[in-house]
């Protein structure tokens, strides 16, 4: 899911239209814009969409009913926002069951650590509550917004799948499709009862959508919110029509989902929860682009040991001070630093972390120190990654890609 790779993440650049908008920063699924260089504000963000903070007591929810300390991006407020996730954790309190759906536009062949985010709290929450999960992949979408081949956003929607595949969903309980593939159907009939029940005006007001943009734009939300309904799937989930439905996505993909929320009810369906992520910062730093075109901006997942070593000595946007004497007087800034809130994402040791952060911060570690023990967790990360990537055959993404029941109970 996304998602974080052709967003733009800019800083102020002063252009006239940016200074009318001063304090706004701009997230939708398409550009992600903010107004200053310190990175998005996702406190007013949350305000803005008017999701919930995923607070302590949510969290304290979650220890409770897993039974296991929360995910460290939950602890650590990369998931910081939601919408109706105390619902879902009531249905799991009373023993019942939900489902899980989230997605990927596939616009290029690799993948780098950003799009891992979601999929990889998607995997926790699969493990941790034994749901089935459904994965769409955009491909239409991409076709529709970029300027690529409609065959060629097929064939890199089969490719992203094998990385989607490689993060390790139970085969089981898995449906992975491809849109353009997969329309018709009941899946198909629910797209046409949201595209009755929205119209153009509200699309406009939802997605900045005008006259003169194409018309395949102004439906495809539609086909982005059905699969957050079970009738969509009769082959899974066969008659049971309103199984609630919990979206893990990074934040841009909210607008999609308010919509679905919105028209839900309207249509007797049940509106979707989710649960949001932050943006995964470029290595120039929170307020920089990153993008899959500019290959030193992130980490691939196809990217080698050495690769991935140069590329944060290189450019990873560092805290620390020029001069080896200030950075002992002063320390290093682990907020402004691209290699520690990195290790916020991949590090899992809190205690180690912790450690890093005081040392860093206080001048006792060194930037190169700091850079070498991110590369250490990286490689290792991306290695794995690529062992579970390689025996992904032909075969097994036709496993996961056929319609077919899934192993599951609904109702303990
Ligand atoms: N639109 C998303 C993208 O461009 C893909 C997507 C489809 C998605 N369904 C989703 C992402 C559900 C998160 C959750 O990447």
């Amino acid at each position: 899911m996304e998602n974080n790779s052709e967003k733009q993440i800019n800083g102020e650049e002063g252009t006239e239209q940016q200074e009318q908008k001063t304090a706004e920063d701009i997230v939708d699924p398409w550009n992600v814009q903010a107004s200053s260089n310190k990175g998005i504000d996702y406190d007013k963000l949350i305000d803005r969409f008017g999701s919930s903070r995923i607070d302590d007591t949510l969290l304290e929810r979650f220890e409770k009913l897993t039974g296991q300390k929360p995910h460290h991006f939950l602890r650590r407020g990369i998931f910081f926002s939601h919408r109706d996730m105390h619902r879902i954790l009531n249905l799991i309190e009373a023993g019942k069951k939900f489902f899980l759906y989230t997605g990927r536009g596939p616009s290029s062949e690799a993948m780098h650590l950003g799009h891992l985010i979601p999929f990889l709290l998607t995997k926790w929450l699969q493990d941790a509550f034994d749901v089935p999960l459904i994965i769409q992949l955009t491909d239409d979408e991409k076709y529709l917004w970029k300027d690529l081949k409609l065959e060629q956003c097929n064939k890199l929607a089969y490719e992203n799948v094998k990385d989607i595949i490689a993060v390790g969903f139970d085969m089981n309980k898995t449906f992975i499709f491809s849109d353009i593939d997969f329309l018709g159907g009941e899946f198909y009939k629910n797209i046409l009862r949201v595209q009755k029940h929205v119209t153009f005006n509200q699309v406009k007001g939802i997605f900045g959508f005008d006259e003169s943009s194409n018309i395949g734009k102004i439906m495809f939300p539609a086909i982005q919110a059905v699969p957050s309904f079970s009738s969509s799937f009769p082959f899974i989930f066969g008659e049971k029509k309103d199984i609630p439905c919990l979206i893990p996505c990074a934040i841009d993909q909210d607008p999609y989902f308010r919509m679905t929320r919105d028209v839900a009810p309207r249509i007797g369906f049940q509106k979707p929860a989710l649960i949001h992520s932050t943006f995964f910062p470029a290595l120039q730093g929170a307020s920089s682009k990153m993008s899959s075109s500019d290959e030193n901006s992130s980490i691939f997942l196809t990217d080698t040991a050495n690769q991935i070593k140069k590329k944060i000595n290189k450019y990873a946007f560092s805290g620390g001070k020029d001069t080896l004497e200030e950075h002992r007087e002063l320390g290093g800034d682990c907020e402004i630093d691209v290699s520690y809130m990195y290790l916020k994402f991949f590090m899992e040791d809190d205690s180690r972390l912790e450690e890093i952060r005081q040392q860093y911060s206080s001048g006792k570690m060194l930037t190169g120190e700091l850079k070498a023990e991110l590369i250490k967790i990286l490689q290792k990360l991306i290695a794995e990654h690529q062992e579970r990537r390689k025996v992904v055959t032909d075969d097994t993404v036709k496993q996961y890609m056929t319609p077919r029941a899934l192993n599951f109970t609904i109702q303990k």
